[in-house]
């Protein structure tokens, strides 16, 4: 197998069929290495009882601050972040970039809107999204389901909840895709701080907004919380929100659409799950295991030295551990290789796991559950509006991302 590099990780063909190359990494390579910008970062592509274990491992660590002292980090790290400072001060402060205390109160501000029990409140609402965006196409007799119904299904949710206005949605979108595709693509650091620090100040805005004319939403409770007290500062707040946006639509999108691309292609089983509705919410399981909505769960710094595989992880080198690596392998999943929506006991770990394992889950399933039963049961005759292999995927390593997903019906 050829050095994995990061073009090789980005490419058509493994994010085409990304089943059958981590599967080939964890067999032949389950510890390998590339260079992102000045920065050298481990690829962990291994056995699913391993990765468990990792996602859970004290050693790696998201707040690179806590790994080494004032001035002690490596030149190009220091180059890096005397560059983007702020920006990146202001982007890590939430509880994917933080670890225990810091984590555990940041999350515990917002766990409460995201139990199974309050994302079911939600349940109508979601359906009549849903129901709407497939009534503007439904005479149409074709549509891009990506830019159609999976992209804008999800941002409409998230955004409801948080309170964001509908006029301001369109560019939260437009800044999420490019702090998220540039922020990973070696050389493009600059234009997604530069999108960075735009959400930002765009969060800032929508905050003097809210303070003057608060309502029913996540924002406006979270902005009570910041002026009772010291549970959360305001940068943590921006933080917090721009983390929400993203997290909370982007990875759903791919869900959706890299879903939909899924069960087209498997024909049988969108006729097991026509004839047998009840298994929608073991079908969406399989969609998240099957399809790689997130490639990489967030990258991970090494506390300390670790060895692993015979090589030896540096402290204050950074680690991304493949989920899809853990989710084809054999000693866990029978069949692997295979889209099979009846599974049982379907143990995936496309939510990550450990004290990082998806807030939005309850959600991103709910939105899964109702946009495919939505989808089969309005437009039965759905087909790929093109041919498989000319369909185009965003070229970065992290999220399995479509650009465009013609479908007819
Ligand atoms: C199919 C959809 C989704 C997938 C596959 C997904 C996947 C993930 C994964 C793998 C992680 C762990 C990252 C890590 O360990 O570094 C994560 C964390 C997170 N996700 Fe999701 N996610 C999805 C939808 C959502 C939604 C709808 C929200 C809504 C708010 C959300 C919010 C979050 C947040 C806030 C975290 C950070 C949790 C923490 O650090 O404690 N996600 N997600």
């Amino acid at each position: 197998m050829e050095a994995v590099t990061y073009s090789t990780l980005s490419s058509q063909e493994t994010l085409r069929d990304p089943v059958a190359f981590y599967a080939r990494l964890r067999e032949r390579e389950p510890l390998t290495t590339f260079m992102l910008g000045p920065m050298k970062i481990w690829v962990i592509a291994t056995t699913y009882e391993e990765t468990v274990s990792l996602m859970k491992d004290p050693r790696l660590v998201k707040d690179g601050r806590s790994v080494y002292q004032e001035g002690e980090a490596p030149e190009p790290l220091q180059q890096y972040m005397q560059q983007y400072g702020e920006t990146l001060r202001l982007l890590t402060q939430n509880m994917l970039s933080a670890d225990p205390p810091d984590h555990t109160r940041l999350r515990s501000l917002v766990s409460k809107a995201f139990t199974p029990r309050m994302i079911e409140q939600w349940h109508p609402r979601i359906q009549q999204i849903t129901d709407e965006l497939l009534d503007a196409v439904q005479g149409r007799g074709q549509m891009d389901l990506v830019a159609d119904f999976a992209a804008p299904l999800p941002m409409t949710v998230i955004s409801e909840m948080l309170g964001i206005p509908v006029e301001e949605r369109a560019q939260f979108r437009t800044l999420t895709q490019a702090l998220l595709h540039d922020l990973v693509i070696p050389g493009q650091e600059s234009q997604a701080m530069a999108a960075g620090g735009t959400f930002i100040a765009s969060i800032r805005k929508l905050l003097v907004a809210k303070r003057e004319q608060p309502g029913d939403d996540l924002i406006s409770g979270l902005l009570q919380v910041e002026e009772q007290g010291d549970r959360l500062s305001e940068d943590e707040l921006v933080s917090m929100i721009w983390l929400l946006i993203v997290a909370g639509h982007e990875t759903t999108v791919n869900l959706l659409s890299n879903g939909a691309l899924a069960l087209l292609q498997h024909p049988d089983q969108i006729r097991l799950l026509q004839q047998d509705p009840g298994l929608i919410p073991a079908a969406v399981e399989e969609l998240l295991r099957f399809t790689a909505p997130v490639v990489f769960a967030g990258g991970r710094m090494a506390r300390e030295d670790i060895p692993f595989h015979g090589q030896v992880i540096r402290k204050g080198e950074i680690v991304y551990i493949s989920s899809v690596a853990a989710d084809t392998d054999p000693q866990e999943f029978s069949d692997p290789e295979m889209l099979d929506i009846t599974r049982q006991e379907n143990r995936h770990i496309a939510f990550g796991k450990g004290i990082h394992s998806c807030l939005g889950a309850p959600l991103a399933r709910l939105e899964g559950q109702i946009a495919f039963s939505t989808l089969l049961r309005r437009l039965p005759n759905l087909r790929l509006g093109c041919e498989p292999e000319s369909l185009v995927w965003n070229s970065i390593h992290n999220l399995r991302s479509l650009k465009s997903l013609p479908v007819t019906f």
